[in-house]
């Protein structure tokens, strides 16, 4: 495949000196029931769609916690299964957390917690002791697992890549029993300023955790810097913020940027295919007349800004009428960790603030705004983007944002982007109509001027957006980030044999 290709041209044979272990709350496939048969879905998100072509080459372990409701049916003694399902290339184990600590650990401190902490969206974290306790008794478990994968004579040589918010303190517990090994670790979400990480009454063990870390990446420059002042701020290490590296313990962390992408190659394929299947796709959804059609696709979450994005939408029609009867927004809503208080209300919010906006502009057989809850198949999702003369993404704080480059990737060549500066996006896409999602009157504004904007502008906009995107592939990401992991450690090998691996502070 052009994916293998590329992954084997980036590195070489060196990931094959090594097994893989994955680490990361999300497991890549659940396995649950339909009609009393077990069914197998893979998961969504960036991060399953980055990793996996990596460890089905290097034929390594992926752990991760089992959610589906069949997922221990599957498995064998170890609580392994080979996947992908029926054609075994690498290893799934799954980890089995208890209901209590799924309650403190993943909704209470991952999702309470470190969620509105690091995006930093005027939502106020909820901080529990007891969610604490959990948090640090499940990446205690996570650890174990990863220890019991690892040969004590170091015969076999380990990476181990661990992801996200979910697991901060692995790569410290993993360090203490085995001070040589290769860890890195890639953080999805945004590093906040200091002064607000600082509230976070576990900072410090959050940041010691880390430093365990060989390599710790982020999608944006400014997060590797806020990390560092973070560190700097809370723990006797020195910060060097010229080559971005962290001295603590004896021991050298690297902080780089590595903006994570989407298998540009693949999407584009598929989303050719997927073309003449859009309009009945949309008719089912859509039933009356409209000239412009304007989608949005994210998970039911405060951080995406749905919210600005319907009232401007409804500022937009108020402003300039002549558009009502003629523009319809698709959004796709995903249901997502919905037994907190604070999705339920936001999913409440979106759906009365969708209604009122319909209320006041439908007519009889035309109505602005569609809500689409059903999880959509690629192809579905492929042939909205297709069929969408513009997309809009007004994320209020987001590390990447990788549904604007599927947009770019599967949608009209002459399609317009309207894309939050406050997502690491817009540092690659300049070429989109950028704005601050906050702004509604902006948006509004914008709104109109991507319908009105002559095709050749589109076209040309479009052009530059998609080599942006195909120019840094997933596989490119993952590559550049398991390259320099390896680097750094062969380097500090080099430096510990030669006695120059003293700290200076
Ligand atoms: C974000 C996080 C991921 C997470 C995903 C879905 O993208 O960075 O780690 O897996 O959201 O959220 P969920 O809570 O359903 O895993």
């Amino acid at each position: 495949s052009p994916a293998k290709k590329v992954i084997e041209k980036l590195l070489g044979d060196r990931i094959g000196d090594y097994k893989l272990i994955v680490v990361s709350s999300a497991e890549p496939y659940t396995h649950g029931y339909y009609k009393d048969k077990i069914t197998v879905v893979r998961g969504a998100g960036g991060l399953i769609t980055a990793m996996e072509p990596i460890i089905k080459l290097n034929g390594g372990l992926w752990i991760a916690h089992g959610r589906g409701a069949s997922d221990k049916e599957v498995v064998n003694e170890e609580d392994k299964i080979k996947m992908p399902p029926g054609r075994r290339q690498y290893t799934l184990k799954r980890l089995w957390i208890t209901k209590r600590n799924l309650l403190g650990w993943y909704y209470g401190l991952c999702n309470e917690a470190l969620w509105p902490l690091c995006h930093s969206v005027f939502e106020r974290p909820i901080f529990r002791q007891g969610d604490w306790e959990a948090y640090t008794a499940v990446n205690q478990q996570y650890a174990d697992a990863v220890l019991k994968e690892i040969d004590p004579d170091h015969k076999e040589k380990v990476v181990v890549w661990i992801h996200d918010y979910h697991l901060a303190l692995v790569p410290q517990m993993l360090r203490e029993k085995y001070p040589d090994i290769i860890v890195g670790h890639f953080w999805h979400v945004p590093w906040p300023v200091a002064e607000i990480f600082r509230i976070f009454p576990w900072d410090r063990q959050v940041l010691e955790g880390m430093l365990g870390n060989q390599l710790i990446g982020f999608s944006r420059h400014s997060h590797c810097r806020n990390f560092l002042t973070s560190v700097s701020k809370t723990l006797e290490a020195k910060v060097d913020f010229d080559n971005l590296t962290i001295t603590y313990n004896d021991r050298v962390t690297y902080v780089r940027h590595f903006p994570i992408s989407i298998d540009y190659q693949a999407i584009s394929y598929a989303s050719q295919k997927s073309k003449r299947f859009g309009k009945s796709h949309i008719k089912q959804i859509v039933t009356g007349r409209y000239e412009f059609l304007s989608f949005g696709v994210e998970r039911i979450d405060y951080i995406k800004g749905v919210v600005e994005r319907i009232k401007a939408i409804d500022r937009f029609l108020e402003k300039y009428p002549e558009y009502q009867e003629r523009f319809v927004h698709i959004n796709v809503l995903q249901p997502s960790r919905t037994i907190l208080k604070r999705y339920e209300q936001l999913d409440q919010e979106i759906e009365t603030l969708i209604e009122t906006v319909n209320f006041k502009y439908a007519t009889s057989n035309w109505q602005p705004i569609h809500v689409i809850k059903e999880t959509q198949t690629p192809t579905e999702l492929y042939s909205l983007y297709k069929s969408a003369n513009l997309m809009m993404v007004t994320s209020l704080a987001e590390s990447m944002n990788l549904v604007a480059k599927e947009y770019v990737t599967a949608g009209p060549a002459d399609g317009a982007l309207i894309l939050s500066e406050q997502t690491g996006a817009a540092d690659e896409l300049q070429d989109a109509l950028i704005v601050n999602p906050y702004d509604i009157e902006q948006l509004a504004d914008t709104i109109k001027r991507a319908l009105e904007m002559p095709k050749d502008e589109r076209k040309q906009r479009m052009e530059k957006l998609q080599a942006a995107v195909s120019k840094n592939n997933v596989y490119q990401w993952a590559s550049k980030f398991l390259n320099n992991l390896i680097d750094i450690n062969s380097h500090l090998d080099l430096k510990s044999e030669s006695g120059n691996n003293t700290p200076t502070s």
